[in-house]
């Protein structure tokens, strides 16, 4: 069962995950951050800025890697997970950027691009702590529904859902790409800790469904079931139907 922590407000989620980060880092200088894209990270970044500018430490070898990107955005794309990754965590938190990953979501090399993230990662020695957002539609990274629970980092089409929520960030819905690179559930249940936070009412039916549901690949979030250590930091709304 996971531990589950229900936080005041997204600020005080942030600063505890930021925390127990910090401490790692103190710990293992070269710790390997799994890193979530999305709104629901933010805080957590924003909270290791304020950390690290308060109390300096030294990050230069603190690695990091992405858990997916969107395909064919061209380069520099500015919501493209590479940009997004550079603007909300690279520089703020000082990071070096030749030690943070994102799966790339070029064309030209996709058919190698998951098997080299694969190697990459096990070259990393794994993650350390992985952070996660949830989907309305349960997605973990980009695996939607009917995602192996055994999946590996590889090319999926993203969900009707979910590409309407991301159209946020696009200039139209249509301009939100169809597919993306996403590492695979599989992936995801190899890091040594998994930290999954989900705030407001929106998230709460796919949350319960991933904490309490019935282990099942038609909710990708149930993985986290069968991952023997998992910290689950949500706001009272995200918590109301568990
Ligand atoms: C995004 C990401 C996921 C994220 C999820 C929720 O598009 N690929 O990793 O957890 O969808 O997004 P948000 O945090 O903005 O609600």
């Amino acid at each position: 069962m996971a531990e589950i922590v229900v936080v005041e407000n997204k600020r005080a989620a942030g600063d505890l995950i930021a925390e127990s980060i910090r401490a790692l880092i103190e710990s293992k200088p070269d710790a390997v951050l799994g890193l979530a894209t999305g709104s629901t990270p933010l805080p957590v970044y924003a909270s290791l800025a304020r950390s690290f500018s308060e109390r300096p430490l030294d990050v230069s070898k603190v690695r990091g890697f992405a858990l997916d990107e969107y395909v064919g955005l061209p380069a520099g794309h500015p919501e493209s997970y590479r940009m997004v990754i550079a603007r909300d965590v690279i520089e703020p938190l000082g990071l070096s950027p030749a030690n943070v990953h994102v799966p790339s979501g070029d064309v030209a090399t996709l058919s190698t691009a998951g098997a080299e993230y694969e190697r990459a990662l096990v070259a990393a020695g794994g993650v350390d702590v992985q952070i996660l957002g949830i989907g309305r539609t349960g997605h973990l990274g980009f695996n939607e529904p009917s995602s192996s629970f055994a999946s590996l980092t590889r090319v999926k089409t993203l969900a009707r859902k979910s590409r309407a929520d991301n159209a946020r960030f696009f200039d139209s819905p249509d301009a939100v790409p169809v597919h993306c690179i996403t590492q695979g559930l599989g992936t995801i249940l190899r890091a040594r800790h998994l930290v999954l936070l989900a705030f407001g009412e929106g998230k709460a039916a796919a949350l319960a469904a991933a904490v309490e549901g019935p282990i099942s690949a038609s909710q990708p979030g149930t993985a986290i079931q069968l991952h023997p250590h998992v910290t689950v930091v949500v706001d009272e709304a995200a918590a109301s139907k568990m």
